[in-house]
C-alpha cells in the first residue's frame, strides 16, 4: 500500500505470488509480502518462496528486489544477506512502537547457495515411474484400449497444450497454459523466457491432461496413466527452437519410458487440422488461409499431405502486423484482440489504408508497407493535434489486411476451381474476417469452414487431430528426432 502511494505502477505479480512489481525511476523492483508460520520455520520454505517470486519478477524485467525485516531478527537478515540482500534504509517504528524495519534490496538474480539450489525432493514431491494405471474393472479397460487415447503436446511458441483425443476424434482432454502475461511487458514473445515456462509447467499440463481424460471417460478410478494411451504426438515444428525442445524432448522421454509410439506433427498442418474439429467431413481438394504471429499462407490443398503453397508473406506474417500496431499505439500485446474489440464500433471505410500486391494471380502477401503508412499516419494526427479515433483506424486497418485476404483467396479458388474454402491461425479466430470469408465466399456457392475458436490460437486439440490420423496411417517417429523449427507445409 505504501507503494501504491509513493510509486507510479504497483502491478500484483500473479495470483500465487505474494509480491508486486513496483515502477521506480525507469527500474523494476519486486516488493515480497512473504512470512512463514512460526512452526514451519527452518525448513527453507522462505528460501524457496523468495527464490520463485524473484525468479518470476527477473523473467517480468525486474532488476532489483526489496524486503523490510524486523530490526534484532537475526535469523531472518542471516538469510537475506546469504541471498545477496544488503541493508538499504531503516522505517522507524514500522512494526510497532521502538519496533524499526530494515529495508534490505538485492540485485536479481538472487545469490542461491549451492547447498540448496537443486534440494531432494520430498517423498511427497516423488512419483514412482512407471506410474502405476489405477485399478480398472475389465470393461473399463477394454473400453480405454477400443479408444486409442493419442496425448498430444504443443509448446511451439508460448502456450504449454497438452489434448488427449481418441480414436473417433473425440477430445476428451484439453489443456492450455498461456504464458502471455510474462511476455506483455515486452511486447512481444522473449524465446528465453518461453523455454523455463515450457519447462516449468509441462509436467502439470500433461497431469491435468491425463485427469480430464478419465472425467470424460466418467473412469473414477483416476487419472489416465502413460500405459493406458496409445500414442504421444508433439509439435514437431515451426516454431521458437528452444520452445519446441521442450515438447520434443518431454514428448520423447514420455513416450520411451511408457513404451508408447511417437508421433511428430507439424504445426502448421495442425491449425489446418483444426478446421476438422468443426467440419469432421472437410475433403480436399480446397483453399487453405494460414493467418497467424508467424505465418501468412495461402495454400491449395490437393490431398491431405499434398500441399501447394500458393503464396506467402514477403515480410510481415498478419498477427505479426496487428502486434506491430497495437505497439505503435501503446495498446498492449497481444494486439489482434485488442483491434478486433476496437474495431467492432470502428467505420472501417474512415481511413484509406494501402492494399499491396493487389494484381491478379499474385498470391504472395506484405504487410510492411500497410504497417507503417499506419505509424505515418499516428505520427501526422498527433502531430496536428487531433486525437486519433482508435476504433476507426482499428477498423481500417482491419479492412485493408481482409480486403487482401478474401481477393486473394477468391482468386485462388476461382483458378484452381476448388469448392471448399477454410482457415487457420491466430488471426483466424477475429470475427471480421470469419464472418467476411463466410459471406462473401458463401455468395459466391464456396462452403466455407472456420475452425472453433478454441483452436484458431495455439492449442495442442489440431495437434491431436493430426497426431491420430497419422498413428492410424502408422507414421510413427524415431525417437532420434529433433525439433525442425524451419519446418514448413
Ligand atoms: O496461431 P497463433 O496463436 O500463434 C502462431 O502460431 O503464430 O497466432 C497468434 C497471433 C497473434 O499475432 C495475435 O495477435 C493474433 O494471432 N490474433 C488475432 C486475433 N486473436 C489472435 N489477430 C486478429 N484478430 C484476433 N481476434
Ligand atoms: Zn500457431
Amino acid at each position: 500500500e505504501e507503494a501504491a502511494v509513493e510509486l507510479s505502477d504497483v502491478e500484483v505479480i500473479s495470483e500465487d505470488i505474494p509480491g508486486w512489481l513496483v515502477a521506480n525511476e525507469g527500474s523494476l523492483t519486486v516488493a515480497l509480502d512473504i512470512t512463514v508460520s512460526d512452526e514451519l520455520r527452518r525448513e527453507g520454505i522462505a528460501r524457496k518462496l523468495l527464490s520463485h517470486v524473484s525468479y518470476d519478477a527477473q523473467m517480468l524485467g525486474c532488476t532489483t528486489a526489496s524486503l523490510e525485516v524486523e530490526d534484532g531478527n537475526e535469523a531472518a537478515i542471516a538469510l537475506y544477506a546469504a541471498l545477496g540482500f544488503t541493508e538499504a534504509g531503516r522505517r522507524r517504528g514500522y512494526y510497532g512502537a521502538g519496533k524499526d524495519a530494515i529495508v534490505m534490496t538485492a540485485p536479481l538474480p538472487l545469490v542461491l547457495p549451492l547447498d540448496n539450489a537443486s534440494p531432494e525432493p520430498t517423498a511427497a514431491e516423488q512419483r514412482a515411474w512407471p506410474l502405476p494405471a489405477p485399478e480398472r474393472t475389465a470393461e473399463e479397460r477394454a473400453e480405454i484400449e477400443r479408444r486409442r487415447l493419442v496425448l498430444a503436446i504443443e509448446s511451439s511458441c508460448d502456450e504449454t497444450a497438452v489434448a488427449i483425443i481418441d480414436a473417433d476424434g473425440k477430445m476428451l482432454a484439453n489443456q492450455v497454459s498461456t504464458q502471455i502475461d510474462f511476455h506483455a511487458r515486452f511486447g512481444g514473445v522473449v524465446p528465453e523466457i518461453a523455454s523455463r515456462k515450457h519447462v516449468e509447467v509441462i509436467v502439470s499440463v500433461v497431469d491435468a491432461a491425463l485427469e480430464d481424460a478419465a472425467a470424460s471417460l466418467g473412469l473414477e478410478g483416476g487419472a489416465i496413466a502413460p500405459s493406458e494411451l496409445a500414442a504421444v504426438g508433439v509439435t514437431q515444428g515451426p516454431g521458437l527452437v528452444g520452445a519446441l525442445v521442450v515438447g520434443v524432448a518431454f514428448a520423447k522421454g514420455f513416450a520411451y519410458a511408457a513404451g508408447k509410439p511417437l508421433v511428430c506433427v507439424n504445426h502448421l498442418e495442425g491449425h489446418l487440422f483444426a478446421n476438422l474439429l468443426a467440419q469432421p467431413d472437410l475433403k480436399p481438394p480446397f483453399i487453405f488461409t494460414l493467418v497467424s504471429g508467424g505465418h501468412t499462407m495461402l495454400v491449395h490443398v490437393k490431398a491431405w499431405g499434398d500441399y501447394e503453397v500458393l503464396g506467402e508473406t514477403l515480410d510481415d506474417a498478419v498477427g505479426e502486423a496487428f502486434d506491430k500496431v497495437a505497439k505503435a499505439l501503446g495498446l498492449g500485446y497481444p494486439g489482434g484482440p485488442i483491434i478486433s474489440k476496437l474495431a467492432e464500433t470502428g467505420n472501417p471505410k474512415a481511413i484509406d489504408f494501402p492494399r499491396a500486391l493487389n494484381s491478379r494471380g499474385d498470391y504472395r502477401f506484405s504487410l510492411s508497407g500497410l504497417k507503417t503508412a499506419v505509424t505515418l499516419y499516428i505520427e501526422q494526427e498527433t502531430k496536428a493535434g487531433r486525437t486519433i479515433h482508435l476504433p476507426d483506424l482499428a477498423a481500417s486497418f482491419e479492412a485493408a489486411v481482409f480486403d487482401v485476404q478474401y481477393k486473394k483467396a477468391k482468386n485462388a479458388l476461382h483458378a484452381t476451381g476448388c469448392k471448399e474454402y477454410c482457415i487457420g491461425g491466430g488471426v483466424s479466430a477475429n470475427p471480421h474476417l470469419r464472418e467476411m470469408m463466410i459471406k462473401k465466399l458463401g455468395r459466391q456457392g464456396i462452403r466455407v469452414t472456420v475452425p472453433p475458436l478454441s483452436a484458431c490460437t495455439d492449442n495442442a486439440a489440431m495437434i491431436a487431430e493430426v497426431a491420430r490420423r497419422k498413428f492410424d496411417r502408422g507414421e510413427i517417429s524415431p525417437f532420434d528426432v529433433d525439433a525442425d523449427p524451419s519446418m514448413t507445409l
